[in-house]
């Protein structure tokens, strides 16, 4: 069971983060060519936001079997552990429910730019805030 979870939560990142580059890429093109948003647009951030979810599925699974989650919570002193237990989950919960709240807004938004920036923003952010609590060397 662990195997085959954790197989998939690394596997699923480079699908994840694949999307969710492109979606933050074509926003903040979007924003800066002063383009129509179109449905296009509206799709790539969608399938962003569907990479995410599916990652923080198994991510919450994945949580509960693997060594390095729940079960070495607390172990502050060692880097690692802190990192597998605590901050990656934690700040990319964070960064998942931002994306998620980007996708919220644009729906109340009426301009393009306006549904531009809220997706460059959003997703920007919860981008960098993903990256930069990836276990590095436990994947590459
Ligand atoms: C977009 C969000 C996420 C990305 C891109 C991501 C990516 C990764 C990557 C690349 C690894 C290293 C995998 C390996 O050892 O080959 C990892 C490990 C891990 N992730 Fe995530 N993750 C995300 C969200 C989450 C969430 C939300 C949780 C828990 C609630 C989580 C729990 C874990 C755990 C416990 C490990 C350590 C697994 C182990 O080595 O036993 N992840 N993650």
């Amino acid at each position: 069971m662990y195997d085959i979870v954790k197989e998939f939560h690394s596997g699923w990142a480079y699908i994840a983060l694949f999307l969710l580059i492109v979606a933050v890429a074509n926003a903040a093109a979007g924003l800066f060519s002063k383009k129509e948003f179109t449905p296009r647009d509206r799709k790539i951030a969608l399938f962003g936001l569907i990479g995410v979810h599916t990652q923080l599925l198994i991510g919450l699974i994945l949580y509960f079997v693997s060594p390095f989650g729940f079960a070495s919570l607390g172990q502050m002193s060692d880097e690692m552990l802190r990192l597998t237990s605590l901050e990656h989950p934690l700040i990319n919960i964070v960064g998942i429910a931002l994306i998620t709240i980007g996708w919220s807004k644009h729906k109340k938004l009426i301009t393009s730019e306006s549904k531009f920036k809220t997706f460059s923003i959003f997703y920007g952010v919860g981008l960098l805030l993903i990256l930069s609590r990836i276990p590095w060397n436990l994947w590459l």
